[in-house]
């Protein structure tokens, strides 16, 4: 489970001032998929960005798995990053000169786990995703589809309870698009939250819940 609440995150200062993200009280329990729909500039990557605890709210707090957030503690947000919260980004964010498995292994290491061990769990990470026969290409050389399938096996590497995806269809066709809502909907199905920030229509299927950001602010839409 993964909870906001007051938060307030302001950009600039006077008539240049932005609310990027004025959010009361946000919950997801596991087992949700939650879409976080709106136009660009609404914010929503500012929310995905302060659930991953990868920018502090100037005003709010966050709470992952029962645990408050201490933004000063590095110790524990290093622990929360790796251990309860997968992060797929739009653009990847892959190591190109690294194998398939190689990059699922880098997230396995930042957990002590290496060696032999790391490299037969990146296989059965692989596998999972269709890539088996992939595991030991560079990522350089890979599909769209298949280098957001690798992120999506990094970004599970240590089952984390939490995963959150930034626009994670936005480079892919559509027969891939449906590919990852529907491995996006089985991740929440096993227990897991899910947020997803996306314009893609193709996702919205495969929600439990659906939200409309704009202007920082949040609302439901009704699915
Ligand atoms: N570091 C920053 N400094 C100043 N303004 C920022 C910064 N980051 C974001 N903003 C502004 O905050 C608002 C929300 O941005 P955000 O990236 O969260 O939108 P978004 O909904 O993710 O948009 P998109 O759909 O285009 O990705 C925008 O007006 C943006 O210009
Ligand atoms: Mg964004």
């Amino acid at each position: 489970m993964i909870e906001a609440y007051g938060i307030s995150h302001e950009y600039g200062s006077g008539p240049t001032r932005i609310v990027a993200c004025s959010v009361e009280h946000f919950v997801v329990s596991p087992g949700e998929l939650v879409l976080l729909e709106g136009p660009s500039g609404s914010g929503k990557t500012t929310l995905i960005s302060i659930l991953g605890t990868l920018l502090q709210p100037q005003v709010g707090q966050v709470r992952i798995a029962g645990r408050e957030i201490n933004w000063r503690d590095t110790t524990l947000l290093e622990h929360m990053r790796s251990r309860l919260i997968g992060f797929v980004f739009q653009a990847f964010n892959l190591i190109e000169a690294l194998t398939a498995g190689q990059n699922v292994e880098v997230a396995l290491n930042a957990a002590d786990i290496g060696g032999q061990a790391a490299r037969s769990h990146a296989r059965l990470l692989l596998e999972r995703f269709g890539l088996a026969d992939r595991t030991d290409t560079r990522v350089s050389v890979l599909s769209g589809g298949e280098r957001q399938r690798v992120a999506l096996a990094r970004a599970l590497a240590l089952t984390p309870p939490v995963l959150l995806a930034d626009e994670p269809t936005g480079n892919l066709d559509s027969e891939h698009g449906e590919d990852v809502g529907r491995l996006l909907y089985g991740l929440a199905a096993e227990g897991r939250s899910v947020i997803v920030a996306t314009h893609d229509p193709r996702l919205e299927r495969f929600a439990t819940r659906r939200l409309r950001m704009e202007d920082g602010i949040l609302t439901a839409l009704t699915v």
